[in-house]
């Protein structure tokens, strides 16, 4: 399968962004993995769409919008006109305000023509969110609590990605993007890519190392 890496900006230096952005394109990364966090449904506040809006030119990349956020279905469009090419939103947001919410939120997206994803936190069975699957483009199972960068990856989920990839093959999506997201790092990439995910965000591993091309090139191997 194809390996995507998934560099998250929630790490970057935010007064240089533009300039970390092309950098990464030219590292070797597969899609820009933006982090949106309402102070609400996760603790932090840290962008919305105006920094879609403001990356979109600098860069070709696919631009993956993970909104941590409540009430997801209010901020569609903005991350939409603004230029995301996915957004991702969490099972637990949605279930919180109705058992429909979820599949109306991703068919709202994909209203826009833009790729759609769930995400289930680490709590989460991921066979929650196999009614969705058909309508998804990518799932997302967070291998953290969402919130912060630079923790540990959470064991337990290694059995999920192995479950999700096993349902995407059953309901005929063998290839369907599977992301990791939390506490990637280069001595667990490739057992996360064992059992089943293709798109692995990073933080701290791509901005924390001190070659960002070899950081993305070793996770994808
Ligand atoms: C956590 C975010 C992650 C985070 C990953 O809430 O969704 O994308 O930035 O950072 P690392 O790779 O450092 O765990
Ligand atoms: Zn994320």
């Amino acid at each position: 399968m194809n390996i995507k890496i998934a560099p998250s900006i929630l790490s970057a230096d935010f007064s240089v962004m533009g300039e970390t952005i092309k950098k990464l394109e030219r590292s070797g990364a597969d899609l820009i993995h933006c982090d949106v966090m309402d102070g609400s449904f996760v603790e932090p506040i840290t962008f919305g769409g105006q920094m879609i809006k403001n990356i979109r030119p600098l860069t070709s990349l696919p631009l993956d919008a993970h909104l941590m956020i409540e009430h997801p279905k209010t901020q569609v469009k903005f991350f939409a006109d603004a230029g995301a090419d996915i957004i991702t939103v969490h099972y637990k947001a949605c279930k919180k305000i109705s058992d429909s919410y979820l599949e109306e939120t991703l068919k709202m997206i994909k209203s826009y023509g833009v790729k759609c994803g769930a995400v289930v936190n680490p709590d989460v069975p991921v066979e929650n969110i196999f009614p969705v699957f058909p309508l998804c483009d990518m799932v997302l199972l967070m291998s953290v609590y969402p919130g912060y960068g630079g923790q540990k990856f959470i064991p337990e989920v290694m059995q999920k990605i192995e479950k999700a990839r096993e349902y995407a093959r059953f309901i005929g999506r063998p290839d369907m993007d599977i992301e990791i997201d939390g506490g990637v790092t280069l001595d667990n990439a490739a057992a996360i890519r064992a059992a089943g995910a293709n798109v692995l965000v990073a933080g701290s591993a791509v901005f924390n190392a001190p070659d960002t091309t070899a950081a993305i090139s070793a996770l994808k191997k």
